[in-house]
């Protein structure tokens, strides 16, 4: 089956994990260090904080920056759950935004002007399949308002201006990311006191970690907040920085394939388009097409199914899910909605060839002339 992402992982990560074990030392130590400083030095930022997963670095960013109860956070519903949950986690309330339109699915600042209140305090936008959202329109829109950016980063690893939007921005780790670490992320925040202050609620608001008071000559240690565990541990980070030294070559091979497909799509699929038309900084995680609105979808997930191509949906807008509309009924964001019953996911990764793009696009070409047939039929 070839598949929609698939993380490289090879004898270099599994060195790297031995070394680990033979240290003895299993977490939040060195090895965590280093892939923080290394990772914040890719971005070109002074510090990161390298957390359990994304949910977890967006959940510490809200926390630190003191939204909660009364608060409103404008979010995308074109995005994971996780992005809205982070909001719900410390009790404030996500408000749903539809997106610009089926080429930018990324949320609309017009629609965003148009959901604000006066307890609106951060947005959280989200670079969705890692195309960036417009940064300089953004900050003008925050700044008026008075509002926090927090960017949702999961999509977009590697590129020197995430993490300059705003507050912070969320990193993911996840086995289907630019780069793994199985479970993990990251938090860039450049204000060294938010910063500070995420650091601790990731390990329940303590003055000092096991290794620091090693380290020093004093066990004792205080807590200063209601913190959490959102720690990482070191087999992780070990992981992380083999996969860091690739990341930059993996995301050019990324970029490749992308305009391969392009190319290939607008030539035997004509009727099928692919978001972003205009060239627009990407890490260039998926790659998500849009199906002319008369083909059925699951006759074409079916027909490159039985080709040995696997496809996903990104995404099942969170507005839909059930949770989600029984808590906030009524919800209408029609662009949301448009394209994400339109939307299919095809395979992208730096370990997909030329041969494999082109074998997808025929198996797609043919996919839509059977269904265009069938609906001529009938
Ligand atoms: C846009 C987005 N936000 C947040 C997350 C959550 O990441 P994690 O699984 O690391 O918590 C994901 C993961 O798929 C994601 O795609």
């Amino acid at each position: 089956m070839l598949l929609v992402s698939a993380p490289i992982l090879g004898v270099p990560e599994k060195a790297a994990l031995s070394k680990v074990i033979d240290s003895g030392w299993l977490t939040m130590g060195d090895r965590v260090r280093a892939f923080e400083e290394a990772f914040a030095d890719m971005h070109g930022a002074e510090d990161c904080v390298a957390v359990s997963s994304c949910t977890a670095a967006l959940h510490l960013i809200l926390h630190a920056l003191g939204i909660g109860p009364g608060d409103e956070v404008l979010v995308p519903s074109m995005t994971f759950v996780a992005t809205a949950n982070a909001v719900l986690y410390v009790g404030a309330s996500p408000v749903f935004v539809d997106i610009e339109s089926a080429d930018v699915p990324l949320m609309s600042i017009v629609e965003a002007e148009a959901r604000c209140t006066s307890r609106t305090k951060a947005v959280i936008l989200v670079h969705f399949a890692g195309y960036l959202a417009d940064r300089e329109q953004w900050q003008k829109f925050a700044r008026a308002r008075g509002l926090h950016i927090i960017e949702d980063a999961a999509h977009a690893p590697g590129l020197k201006q995430v993490g300059t939007f705003g507050a912070a921005a969320a990193f993911s780790f996840y086995g289907n990311k630019n780069m793994t670490t199985a479970e993990g992320g990251a938090v860039i925040a450049r204000d060294p006191d938010l910063r500070d202050r995420i650091r601790r609620a990731r390990g329940h608001g303590m003055t000092t970690g096991t290794q620091q008071r090693l380290n020093s000559r004093t066990p004792q240690y205080d807590v200063t907040m209601l913190g959490f565990n959102y720690r990482m541990d070191e087999l992780r980070a070990a992981i992380g920085l083999v996969q860091l030294q690739n990341l930059q070559e993996w995301n050019e091979i990324r970029r490749i394939l992308v305009v391969l497909y392009r190319r290939l799509i607008a030539n035997y699929c004509p009727a099928v388009t692919v978001p972003f038309s205009e060239p627009r900084t990407s890490a260039y995680h998926i790659m998500p097409i849009l199906l002319p609105s008369l083909a059925n979808r699951q006759d074409v997930v079916d027909h490159l199914r039985n080709e040995g191509i696997q496809t996903t949906i990104h995404y099942p807008p969170v507005h839909r899910m059930t949770f989600y509309r029984e808590r906030f009924p009524g919800i209408e964001l029609p662009v949301t909605d448009e394209f994400a019953q339109r939307e299919l996911t095809i395979p992208l990764h730096p370990q997909i060839t030329s041969p494999a793009v082109e074998a997808v696009v025929a198996a797609l070409a043919s996919a839509l002339a059977n269904c265009m047939q069938a609906e001529t039929a009938a």
